[in-house]
Protein backbone atom coordinates (compact mmCIF):
# COMPACT_ATOMS: atom_id res chain seq x y z
CA UNK A 1 0.00 0.00 0.00
CA UNK A 2 1.55 3.40 -0.73
CA UNK A 3 0.57 6.30 0.66
CA UNK A 4 3.72 8.68 -0.35
CA UNK A 5 3.55 11.40 -2.36
CA UNK A 6 -0.19 12.26 -0.25
CA UNK A 7 0.02 15.70 1.53
CA UNK A 8 -2.75 15.24 3.91
CA UNK A 9 -2.41 19.00 5.28
CA UNK A 10 -2.97 20.55 1.71
CA UNK A 11 -6.28 19.09 0.89
CA UNK A 12 -7.92 20.90 3.46
CA UNK A 13 -10.71 23.63 1.62
CA UNK A 14 -10.56 26.17 4.61
CA UNK A 15 -8.12 27.49 5.77
CA UNK A 16 -10.32 27.74 9.17
CA UNK A 17 -11.88 24.75 9.33
CA UNK A 18 -9.33 22.71 10.97
CA UNK A 19 -9.77 24.96 14.31
CA UNK A 20 -11.93 24.48 17.17
CA UNK A 21 -15.51 26.89 17.19
CA UNK A 22 -14.29 29.84 19.81
CA UNK A 23 -15.07 28.93 23.70
CA UNK A 24 -17.32 32.14 23.26
CA UNK A 25 -19.25 31.01 20.43
CA UNK A 26 -19.45 27.63 21.60
CA UNK A 27 -20.83 29.23 25.43
CA UNK A 28 -23.63 31.21 23.33
CA UNK A 29 -24.53 28.02 21.72
CA UNK A 30 -24.85 26.08 24.82
CA UNK A 31 -26.48 28.70 26.31
CA UNK A 32 -29.09 28.56 24.05
CA UNK A 33 -30.34 24.83 24.94
CA UNK A 34 -33.18 24.43 27.46
CA UNK A 35 -31.69 23.16 30.84
CA UNK A 36 -31.60 19.67 30.89
CA UNK A 37 -33.83 18.10 33.82
CA UNK A 38 -32.29 17.08 36.72
CA UNK A 39 -30.04 14.14 37.01
CA UNK A 40 -28.62 12.91 40.14
CA UNK A 41 -26.44 10.49 38.05
CA UNK A 42 -24.90 13.04 35.87
CA UNK A 43 -22.09 13.68 37.98
CA UNK A 44 -20.08 16.29 35.86
CA UNK A 45 -22.43 17.25 32.37
CA UNK A 46 -21.38 19.99 29.36
CA UNK A 47 -22.71 23.21 32.00
CA UNK A 48 -18.85 23.14 33.03
CA UNK A 49 -16.64 22.80 30.36
CA UNK A 50 -15.03 19.99 31.50
CA UNK A 51 -12.74 17.78 29.33
CA UNK A 52 -15.93 14.94 29.49
CA UNK A 53 -18.53 13.34 31.06
CA UNK A 54 -19.26 11.75 34.17
CA UNK A 55 -22.38 9.52 34.73
CA UNK A 56 -22.96 7.97 37.74
CA UNK A 57 -23.14 3.30 37.15
CA UNK A 58 -23.53 2.76 40.52
CA UNK A 59 -22.37 4.56 44.01
CA UNK A 60 -18.59 3.33 43.17
CA UNK A 61 -17.97 3.26 39.21
CA UNK A 62 -19.27 6.17 37.06
CA UNK A 63 -18.97 5.90 32.94
CA UNK A 64 -16.23 8.74 31.21
CA UNK A 65 -17.63 9.77 28.35
CA UNK A 66 -16.08 12.31 25.11
CA UNK A 67 -15.46 12.66 21.87
CA UNK A 68 -12.51 14.49 19.14
CA UNK A 69 -12.01 14.87 15.63
CA UNK A 70 -10.13 17.13 13.72
CA UNK A 71 -8.63 17.49 9.79
CA UNK A 72 -5.02 16.59 9.28
CA UNK A 73 -2.21 18.94 10.63
CA UNK A 74 0.51 16.49 9.56
CA UNK A 75 0.75 14.87 6.22
CA UNK A 76 1.29 10.69 6.73
CA UNK A 77 -1.47 9.64 7.53
CA UNK A 78 -0.55 6.77 10.38
CA UNK A 79 0.73 9.57 12.53
CA UNK A 80 -1.85 11.78 11.94
CA UNK A 81 -4.00 8.46 13.08
CA UNK A 82 -2.05 8.05 15.92
CA UNK A 83 -2.45 11.97 17.17
CA UNK A 84 -5.79 11.97 16.66
CA UNK A 85 -6.62 8.91 18.92
CA UNK A 86 -3.93 10.13 21.55
CA UNK A 87 -5.53 13.33 21.28
CA UNK A 88 -8.99 11.47 21.92
CA UNK A 89 -7.79 9.07 24.57
CA UNK A 90 -6.71 12.33 26.89
CA UNK A 91 -9.69 13.81 27.47
CA UNK A 92 -10.68 10.34 29.78
CA UNK A 93 -7.35 10.44 31.39
CA UNK A 94 -7.86 14.33 32.54
CA UNK A 95 -11.37 13.51 34.27
CA UNK A 96 -8.75 10.63 36.15
CA UNK A 97 -10.71 7.56 34.60
CA UNK A 98 -9.54 4.50 32.26
CA UNK A 99 -10.19 4.33 28.89
CA UNK A 100 -11.86 1.11 28.13
CA UNK A 101 -13.45 1.29 24.48
CA UNK A 102 -13.69 3.69 21.46
CA UNK A 103 -15.12 4.01 18.21
CA UNK A 104 -13.76 5.78 15.28
CA UNK A 105 -14.96 8.49 13.43
CA UNK A 106 -13.70 9.38 9.89
CA UNK A 107 -14.85 11.39 7.03
CA UNK A 108 -13.10 10.44 3.58
CA UNK A 109 -12.91 11.75 0.16
CA UNK A 110 -14.18 9.90 -2.27
CA UNK A 111 -11.23 10.52 -4.76
CA UNK A 112 -8.53 9.94 -2.05
CA UNK A 113 -6.84 6.22 -2.53
CA UNK A 114 -8.34 4.06 -0.03
CA UNK A 115 -4.69 3.40 1.19
CA UNK A 116 -4.72 6.88 2.87
CA UNK A 117 -7.62 5.72 5.05
CA UNK A 118 -6.04 2.14 5.51
CA UNK A 119 -3.00 4.57 6.99
CA UNK A 120 -5.20 6.64 8.98
CA UNK A 121 -7.13 4.12 11.25
CA UNK A 122 -3.72 1.60 11.41
CA UNK A 123 -2.69 4.57 13.72
CA UNK A 124 -5.58 4.65 15.45
CA UNK A 125 -5.49 1.04 16.22
CA UNK A 126 -1.61 1.47 17.20
CA UNK A 127 -2.63 3.42 19.54
CA UNK A 128 -5.61 1.74 21.25
CA UNK A 129 -3.47 -1.13 21.25
CA UNK A 130 -0.87 0.72 23.63
CA UNK A 131 -3.71 2.48 25.59
CA UNK A 132 -5.12 -1.20 26.38
CA UNK A 133 -8.70 0.07 25.02
CA UNK A 134 -10.31 -1.71 22.46
CA UNK A 135 -11.95 -0.66 18.62
CA UNK A 136 -15.78 -1.36 18.54
CA UNK A 137 -16.63 -0.14 15.58
CA UNK A 138 -17.10 3.34 14.03
CA UNK A 139 -18.78 5.34 11.65
CA UNK A 140 -17.53 6.76 8.07
CA UNK A 141 -19.04 9.53 5.54
CA UNK A 142 -18.05 10.93 2.76
CA UNK A 143 -16.56 14.58 3.30
CA UNK A 144 -14.41 17.12 0.76
CA UNK A 145 -11.53 16.19 3.11
CA UNK A 146 -10.65 13.60 5.61
CA UNK A 147 -11.64 13.89 9.02
CA UNK A 148 -10.52 11.42 12.06
CA UNK A 149 -10.70 10.88 15.43
CA UNK A 150 -12.80 8.74 18.47
CA UNK A 151 -15.75 8.90 20.84
CA UNK A 152 -14.26 7.23 23.95
CA UNK A 153 -16.00 5.81 27.24
CA UNK A 154 -13.79 4.98 30.13
CA UNK A 155 -14.55 4.34 33.58
CA UNK A 156 -13.72 6.12 36.83
CA UNK A 157 -14.17 5.65 40.96
CA UNK A 158 -16.12 7.98 42.38
CA UNK A 159 -13.39 9.25 44.59
CA UNK A 160 -11.09 9.35 41.91
CA UNK A 161 -12.45 12.10 39.42
CA UNK A 162 -11.17 15.37 39.17
CA UNK A 163 -12.80 18.36 36.94
CA UNK A 164 -11.68 21.78 36.37
CA UNK A 165 -13.06 22.93 39.11
CA UNK A 166 -11.04 21.63 42.07
CA UNK A 167 -8.17 23.99 42.16
CA UNK A 168 -7.50 26.12 45.66
CA UNK A 169 -5.50 28.83 46.15
CA UNK A 170 -1.93 27.76 47.66
CA UNK A 171 -1.75 25.02 44.83
CA UNK A 172 1.14 24.89 42.31
CA UNK A 173 0.17 24.82 38.92
CA UNK A 174 2.23 22.17 36.47
CA UNK A 175 2.00 21.27 32.37
CA UNK A 176 3.59 17.61 31.73
CA UNK A 177 3.98 18.77 27.94
CA UNK A 178 5.98 22.08 25.98
CA UNK A 179 3.58 24.07 23.65
CA UNK A 180 3.72 24.65 20.34
CA UNK A 181 2.10 22.00 18.18
CA UNK A 182 -0.67 24.72 16.40
CA UNK A 183 2.93 26.78 15.11
CA UNK A 184 4.76 23.91 14.31
CA UNK A 185 2.39 21.71 12.17
CA UNK A 186 1.35 25.48 10.04
CA UNK A 187 4.50 25.97 9.71
CA UNK A 188 4.74 22.97 8.33
CA UNK A 189 2.11 23.19 6.18
CA UNK A 190 3.04 26.52 4.82
CA UNK A 191 6.03 24.99 3.95
CA UNK A 192 8.37 26.58 6.32
CA UNK A 193 10.02 24.22 7.83
CA UNK A 194 10.63 20.51 6.73
CA UNK A 195 9.15 16.99 7.88
CA UNK A 196 12.37 16.64 9.79
CA UNK A 197 11.36 19.37 12.11
CA UNK A 198 7.77 17.83 12.84
CA UNK A 199 9.31 15.18 14.36
CA UNK A 200 9.59 16.08 17.76
CA UNK A 201 5.88 17.94 17.69
CA UNK A 202 4.66 14.24 16.28
CA UNK A 203 6.34 12.40 19.27
CA UNK A 204 4.83 14.92 21.76
CA UNK A 205 1.14 14.22 20.38
CA UNK A 206 1.41 10.86 20.18
CA UNK A 207 2.77 10.37 24.01
CA UNK A 208 -0.40 9.21 26.25
CA UNK A 209 -1.37 11.57 29.12
CA UNK A 210 -1.58 7.80 30.79
CA UNK A 211 1.32 8.36 32.88
CA UNK A 212 1.36 12.07 33.47
CA UNK A 213 -2.21 11.31 34.63
CA UNK A 214 -1.47 8.60 37.65
CA UNK A 215 1.38 10.34 38.55
CA UNK A 216 -0.43 13.38 39.27
CA UNK A 217 -3.12 11.64 41.59
CA UNK A 218 -0.48 10.09 43.11
CA UNK A 219 0.61 13.15 44.43
CA UNK A 220 -2.77 14.46 45.44
CA UNK A 221 -4.01 16.54 41.98
CA UNK A 222 -6.83 18.60 42.68
CA UNK A 223 -7.78 20.23 39.02
CA UNK A 224 -6.82 18.53 35.86
CA UNK A 225 -7.61 19.49 32.34
CA UNK A 226 -5.66 18.91 29.24
CA UNK A 227 -4.30 21.64 27.00
CA UNK A 228 -5.84 21.49 23.41
CA UNK A 229 -7.30 23.75 20.94
CA UNK A 230 -8.38 27.27 23.31
CA UNK A 231 -4.02 27.09 24.00
CA UNK A 232 -2.59 26.86 27.53
CA UNK A 233 -4.02 30.16 28.60
CA UNK A 234 -7.95 29.25 27.23
CA UNK A 235 -7.85 26.24 29.42
CA UNK A 236 -5.91 27.63 32.09
CA UNK A 237 -9.02 30.60 32.40
CA UNK A 238 -11.03 27.72 32.16
CA UNK A 239 -9.50 25.81 35.21
CA UNK A 240 -9.43 29.10 37.20
CA UNK A 241 -13.08 30.37 36.38
CA UNK A 242 -14.39 27.37 37.48
CA UNK A 243 -12.04 26.88 40.62
CA UNK A 244 -12.98 30.52 41.39
CA UNK A 245 -9.35 30.84 42.23
CA UNK A 246 -6.45 33.63 40.69
CA UNK A 247 -3.72 31.99 38.61
CA UNK A 248 -0.20 33.35 38.19
CA UNK A 249 2.18 31.79 35.49
CA UNK A 250 5.59 32.37 35.41
CA UNK A 251 6.60 32.60 31.68
CA UNK A 252 10.11 31.56 32.08
CA UNK A 253 9.11 28.50 32.94
CA UNK A 254 6.59 27.48 30.50
CA UNK A 255 8.30 25.01 28.32
CA UNK A 256 8.31 25.30 24.38
CA UNK A 257 9.01 22.89 21.32
CA UNK A 258 12.20 24.03 19.65
CA UNK A 259 11.92 26.36 16.84
CA UNK A 260 8.28 27.37 18.32
CA UNK A 261 9.36 30.87 19.67
CA UNK A 262 11.64 31.78 16.24
CA UNK A 263 8.68 30.98 13.95
CA UNK A 264 6.31 32.85 15.97
CA UNK A 265 8.75 36.05 15.29
CA UNK A 266 8.51 34.99 12.12
CA UNK A 267 5.24 35.94 11.25
CA UNK A 268 3.94 31.79 11.39
CA UNK A 269 0.97 32.12 13.44
CA UNK A 270 -2.31 30.29 12.58
CA UNK A 271 -5.88 32.22 12.74
CA UNK A 272 -7.02 29.80 15.76
CA UNK A 273 -4.21 30.75 17.66
CA UNK A 274 -4.55 34.80 17.13
CA UNK A 275 -8.33 34.37 17.51
CA UNK A 276 -7.57 32.57 20.77
CA UNK A 277 -4.97 35.54 22.22
CA UNK A 278 -7.79 37.86 21.50
CA UNK A 279 -10.26 36.03 23.76
CA UNK A 280 -7.34 35.35 26.23
CA UNK A 281 -6.31 39.19 26.89
CA UNK A 282 -9.66 39.76 28.38
CA UNK A 283 -8.84 37.65 31.82
CA UNK A 284 -4.93 37.69 31.65
CA UNK A 285 -2.27 40.63 32.44
CA UNK A 286 1.23 40.03 31.44
CA UNK A 287 4.28 41.80 33.11
CA UNK A 288 5.94 44.43 30.67
CA UNK A 289 8.68 41.84 30.68
CA UNK A 290 7.20 38.82 28.47
CA UNK A 291 8.49 38.63 25.01
CA UNK A 292 5.57 38.81 22.42
CA UNK A 293 6.16 35.85 20.81
CA UNK A 294 5.97 33.85 24.23
CA UNK A 295 2.30 35.79 25.04
CA UNK A 296 1.29 34.43 21.82
CA UNK A 297 2.51 30.90 22.37
CA UNK A 298 0.75 30.90 25.75
CA UNK A 299 -2.07 31.12 23.54
CA UNK A 300 -1.32 28.70 20.71
CA UNK A 301 -3.61 26.12 19.96
CA UNK A 302 -2.41 22.96 20.80
CA UNK A 303 -2.97 19.27 19.76
CA UNK A 304 -3.01 16.56 22.44
CA UNK A 305 -1.22 18.68 24.34
CA UNK A 306 0.04 17.76 28.16
CA UNK A 307 -2.21 17.70 31.52
CA UNK A 308 -2.57 21.11 33.20
CA UNK A 309 -3.22 20.42 36.66
CA UNK A 310 -2.90 21.76 40.21
CA UNK A 311 -1.18 20.09 42.75
CA UNK A 312 -0.56 20.95 47.02
CA UNK A 313 2.54 22.46 47.33
CA UNK A 314 3.91 19.74 49.64
CA UNK A 315 3.61 17.49 46.21
CA UNK A 316 5.99 19.60 43.88
CA UNK A 317 9.61 17.43 44.89
CA UNK A 318 7.45 14.11 44.86
CA UNK A 319 5.92 15.27 40.99
CA UNK A 320 9.12 16.65 39.94
CA UNK A 321 11.42 13.11 40.92
CA UNK A 322 8.50 10.97 39.98
CA UNK A 323 6.90 11.55 36.75
CA UNK A 324 8.71 9.10 34.27
CA UNK A 325 10.49 10.37 31.06
CA UNK A 326 8.10 8.96 28.79
CA UNK A 327 5.54 10.26 30.39
CA UNK A 328 5.83 13.59 29.99
CA UNK A 329 7.83 17.02 31.36
CA UNK A 330 7.27 17.86 35.12
CA UNK A 331 7.55 21.76 34.40
CA UNK A 332 5.87 23.97 37.82
CA UNK A 333 5.23 26.19 35.87
CA UNK A 334 2.92 28.86 38.40
CA UNK A 335 0.68 29.57 41.56
CA UNK A 336 -2.60 29.22 42.07
CA UNK A 337 -4.43 32.59 44.18
CA UNK A 338 -7.41 33.95 45.30
CA UNK A 339 -9.29 35.75 43.29
CA UNK A 340 -9.61 35.80 39.50
CA UNK A 341 -8.15 35.83 35.86
CA UNK A 342 -4.38 35.06 34.98
CA UNK A 343 -1.33 37.31 35.49
CA UNK A 344 1.96 36.31 33.62
CA UNK A 345 4.89 37.27 34.95
CO1 LIG B 1 -9.77 18.39 27.06
CO1 LIG C 1 -11.87 17.28 23.81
Amino acid sequence: MDTAGIRLTQLSTCAGCAAKLGANELRAVLAQLPAPPPDPKVLVGYETGDDAGVYALNDQIALVQTVDFFTPIVDDPFDFGRIAATNALSDVYAMGGQPLTALNIVAFPEDLDLAVLARILAGGADVARRAGVAILGGHTIKDREPKYGMAVTGIVEHHRYTSNGAAFPGNVLVLTKPLGTGILTTARKRDVISDGDLTEAIAWMTMLNEGAARTLWECGRRAVTDVTGFGLLGHAGRLAEASGVALEIEAAAVPFMNRTLDLIRDGIVPGGTRNNAETHAAFTTFASGVDHAVRIALSDAQTSGGLLATIPDWAVEDFVTNLPSDAGVAAVIGRVGSGSGISVV
